[in-house]
């Protein structure tokens, strides 16, 4: 129980605990975050903790401790998340709100092989839950390398930290890549379900944290509108595009090796898939949702033969917007002789009787002409067109666009008349934007995720079946490429000439977003 006296956001009198509008607000409890001093911790789940903290979500007594190797004091680790929080909340910074999150903060010093560290990290647990009720409710983060997971979970589980009991839980939460392919995953999981069981598991996949994505299910299944067409008697194929402008600038030592289709394809844009492709789930519990996922993702398969149906690149030097910008090979800590992709594109198929026949074309790049990550139903022709060709010349395909990020929202694609006395038919959108239906802001994905696994709530998880799901659909693609070099395309452009290939064998183009 808290020793704090002073009335907390969680038995705050004036909130309405039936009102289901109101974010749920963490019970007692406190992180360690291992990695704390890396980019990602950095830039996104520091800011995302201080965000929490002052919209009230976080109990008063949170405490947030950081292990690493550096030599800090509490006071140099206050410095440093007080600084990734003013750089990267997307609250206002408040100092009261500070304070009291920065009362719940400590640093231990330590490799990840060190048992004395470990037990000092145990021994300062203890002492937050004494000094600020954390009640022994304690999230552990790997932010950190999976070949480093093995001897964290060890330690954890050597010094007691592991285990829950029935008044205090323990979670792990972790980081992509869950492995390097199917059997490495396994592997992974073995070995983190060995010491924490899957139900005290939460894999972060941050996309499945974005309002959009979860606006994909209400989207389908709260309304009569889309579902009826959502098939393939209707559907012509889907394209899933997750494009970025930057390019590697100072990932170089994650990314090579790795590459695009691990980094985005495995894990962002087949969960994407799997919630556009599922069938309605009986509920929207984690149990129902999970089930239906790892259903669709069972049914999931490449479309053969892979040298014409995958296309994979990386990028060389040229103009991004008005900036000249550097190849991968160019870039600082890249090895030159580097053959891991930027760019990967794949078509993947479902075999099912929704979507017999249909192709899904998945591709993310670095380097594209935008940031934009889109999902577009693309929908067949009509049977019958009765106006002559030259009418409905600019007449495009019909299409549904789910537009993940930027200007967050939802296209309808569909022919009009071009006024005028002629009949000339041209495609429209009609456009659903957040920004210009809702006043209430999204939450960043990591606000959502943090605050779920605190909540024990795991409906945005995916589970080790589904990650290993999401591996058995790509190994085979990642092992054709394995003796093809990619093909380059220019910085700024929409990827190598075999994605587009990939597509117009089959009478499609790409969207250009
Ligand atoms: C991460 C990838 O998962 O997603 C990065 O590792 C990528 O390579 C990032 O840049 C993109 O995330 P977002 O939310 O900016 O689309």
């Amino acid at each position: 129980m808290s020793t704090n006296t002073t009335p907390t956001p969680w038995t705050n009198p004036l909130r309405d605990p039936q009102d289901k509008r109101l974010p749920r607000i963490a019970g007692p409890s406190g992180m360690v975050i291992f990695g704390v001093t890396g980019d990602l911790a950095r830039r996104k789940l520091l800011p995302a903790i201080y965000d929490l903290a002052n919209r009230g979500l976080l109990p008063p007594g949170f405490s947030l401790v950081g292990y690493g190797r550096r030599k800090w004091s509490k006071s140099d680790f206050e410095k440093y998340v007080r600084e990734a929080a003013e750089a990267g909340a997307r609250t206002e910074f408040r100092e009261n709100v500070w304070e009291r999150l920065a009362e719940g903060m400590e640093f231990v010093s330590g490799n990840f092989d060190d048992d004395a560290a470990f037990d000092n990290l145990a021994d300062t647990l203890k002492n937050l839950d004494k000094t600020r009720g954390t009640a022994g409710n304690w999230a552990f983060y790997l932010s950190i390398p999976p070949d480093s997971f093995a001897a964290v979970c060890h330690q954890l589980e050597r010094s007691g930290m592991a285990e829950s009991s029935e008044e205090a839980w323990r979670r792990v939460i972790i980081e992509k890549p869950f492995g390097h392919d199917l059997e490495s995953a396994h592997e992974l999981n073995r070995l983190v379900n060995g010491v924490f069981p899957e139900s005290s598991v939460f894999r972060i996949d941050h996309y499945l944290g974005k309002e959009t994505v979860q606006n994909i299910l209400a989207l389908r299944f709260a309304n009569q509108l889309f579902e009826p067409l959502w098939n393939s008697n209707y559907v012509d194929h889907v394209q899933i595009t997750m494009a970025e402008d930057i390019g590697l600038g100072g990932r170089a030592g994650y990314y090579d090796g790795i590459g695009a289709a691990r980094d985005v394809i495995q894990n962002h844009l087949i969960q994407l898939l799997a919630l556009v492709a599922m069938e309605e789930p009986i509920s929207f519990t984690p149990e129902q949702l999970q089930a239906e996922k790892i259903k669709i993702l069972s049914a999931t398969k490449p479309r053969y033969p892979l040298a014409e149906t995958t296309a994979r690149g990386q990028y060389s030097a040229g103009w991004q917007g008005s900036e000249y910008v550097q190849g991968l090979r160019e870039e600082e800590g890249f090895n030159p002789e580097s053959t891991t992709e930027t760019f990967a594109a794949c078509t993947l198929e479902i075999t099912s009787r929704r979507w017999a026949g249909v192709p899904f074309y998945l591709r993310t790049g670095k380097r594209l002409g935008r940031r934009v990550t889109e999902i577009a139903v693309v929908f067949k022709d009509a049977p019958h067109q009765p106006f002559t060709d030259d009418m409905t010349a600019s007449l495009g395909q019909n299409a549904i666009v789910i537009r993940v990020q930027p200007d967050e929202g939802v296209i309808i694609r569909f022919g009009s008349k071009v006024p005028g006395s002629a009949m000339e038919v041209r495609d429209v959108n009609m456009d659903f934007s957040y920004s210009e239906s809702f006043t209430e802001e999204s939450p960043e994905a990591y606000e959502r995720l943090i605050l779920d696994a605190l909540l024990d709530e795991s409906s945005l998880f995916p589970t080790n079946k589904e990650v290993e799901l999401s591996w058995r659909i790509l190994d085979p693609i990642l092992e054709s490429w394995e003796s093809s070099q990619p093909e380059e395309y220019p910085a700024g452009t929409w990827g190598p000439k075999s994605a587009d290939d990939m597509l117009s064998r089959n009478g499609h183009t790409w969207r250009r977003p």
